[in-house]
């Protein structure tokens, strides 16, 4: 079977990693890839967001099944559109992908479906939201209510931060994501990524990851898109799987088929694991990046085998995966998550690639006559496969060591949690 692959990050190019194993694959188009998917596939031009380009191209490439990897084209339709063209596709339809693309919606949904999440109210009114965080005092979270590429959430701590953060917010700094704010009850606890495969009736784990959202050791500074992940995360233990199963993944397949939106693809679940078990702090409709890249190390299943069977409606009961640790280390463009420094030479990946159990994926980076240059915020992920999360970062931090990118930067500590337990 053919494929098309969309998207250009780290994200996608693990997914190409894992889709160039199948059995059933016969050719792998990338749009528009980077150079890593290069080397996998054929990278294509193609812009997802002019739908009638990309189903031509379907046609004339006789393509069985689109993978999309990011989020826009999922809330911008995509999938709406391919499935009319009479075509296949891995993810969620554009009323389905509301769930990422709405935090309100996603809110309302939990609260008519008793999903556990934190106490929320949503507001289109600057004095009505500065009058409710006075009353409700911080600890609290704004949140730009649309699709602002992870940047959309402030954690006031103090009053005065909530209030500037609802200042922000209503004067355009989210652009149209923050016409309107949804304000959050805090939530205490340790966050974990889990993700599930969803066919439109029913559901099974994938895997759990965490993530490492601020841009410093420690977990510190702003926010970015993430620096690093690690996989399982050790906090969602079997039973810990299986009660998020029961309380918030399937809970929310039924209410989505039962509002005539049915989510087929991957469910990403943004948890807190609080003392009294697990809350939602947010969905997302895709892969996590960079958690793809340590789960797609550790699948030991067909990838393509089973993204078909979600887009079928005919998922398996379970996804085999390896019990060993895969974690990443994100080496990202000086600037990042602000303006990144564009062109900064890397070499030496072909020597982080020789350590065995070490691989490294490609995200913002471009070829300029022959050299490989920076050409995003979030460069390149050096993976590592190990039997703990102390051992893989050890290799992790050996590969990230042995590239040489003089104008990137990467955070010293992916995996302390884990390894502090
Ligand atoms: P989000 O974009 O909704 O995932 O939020 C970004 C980050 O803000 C999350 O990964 C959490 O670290 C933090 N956050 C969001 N909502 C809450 C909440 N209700 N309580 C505590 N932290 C939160
Ligand atoms: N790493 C978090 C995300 O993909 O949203």
């Amino acid at each position: 079977m053919n494929v098309l692959l969309i998207g250009s990050g780290g994200r996608e190019h693990a997914l190409a990693l894992a889709l160039a194993n199948s059995p059933l694959l016969d050719r792998l188009f990338v749009a528009p890839g980077n150079p890593g998917t290069a080397r996998v596939g054929q990278n294509v031009a193609l812009d997802a967001g002019d739908f009638a380009q990309v189903i031509a191209f379907c046609r004339a490439e006789a393509i069985g099944l689109v993978v999309i990897g990011p989020e826009q084209p999922l809330v911008d339709g995509l999938v709406d559109a391919l499935e009319a063209a009479g075509l296949k596709a891995f993810g969620p339809s554009k009323a389905a992908a509301r769930l990422e693309g709405s935090k309100g919606f996603t809110k309302d949904l939990c609260a008519k479906y008793h999903i556990p999440t934190g106490a929320y109210e949503r507001f289109v009114d600057r004095e009505k939201a500065l009058a409710y965080v006075r009353e409700k005092g911080a600890p609290i979270v704004v949140k730009a209510d649309g699709l602002a590429a992870g940047k959309g959430v402030v954690v006031a701590m103090t009053l005065e931060q909530a209030e500037q953060a609802v200042d922000a917010l209503f004067s355009g700094a989210f652009g149209a994501a923050g016409a309107e704010a949804v304000i959050e009850e805090w939530l205490d606890g340790e966050e974990a990524s889990f993700f599930a495969l969803c066919d439109g009736e029913k559901a099974i784990a994938f895997a759990s990851a965490q993530d490492h959202k601020r841009v410093g050791d420690g977990d510190h500074g702003p926010n970015t898109g993430g620096m690093g992940a690690f996989s399982p995360a050790p906090i969602v233990t079997p039973e810990m799987s299986a009660r998020v199963m029961r309380e918030i993944v399937e809970p929310t397949v039924a209410a989505m088929k039962a509002e005539g939106c049915p989510f087929k693809g991957v469910l990403f679940a943004g948890l807190m694991i609080g003392k009294d078990g697990p809350r939602l702090i947010e969905y997302n409709t895709r892969f996590g990046d960079p958690e793809c890249q340590v789960m797609m190390v550790r699948l030991a299943d067909d990838l393509l085998g089973l993204l078909l069977a979600c887009a079928e409606g005919r998922l398996p009961e379970q996804v085999r995966l390896s019990p060993k640790t895969a974690l990443t280390v994100v080496l990202a463009a000086r600037g990042y998550p602000g303006t990144p420094l564009k062109g900064g030479r890397i070499e030496a990946i072909d020597a982080a690639e020789k350590i065995p159990g070490v691989s490294v994926i490609h995200a913002g980076t471009k070829l300029e006559g022959g050299q490989l240059v920076a050409n995003g915020g979030r460069v390149l992920n050096v993976v590592a496969l190990a039997d703990s999360v102390a051992e893989a970062q050890a290799l992790a931090y050996r590969g990230v060591d042995a590239i040489r990118f003089p104008d990137g930067f990467c955070r010293r500590d992916i995996g302390w949690r884990a390894t502090g337990r």
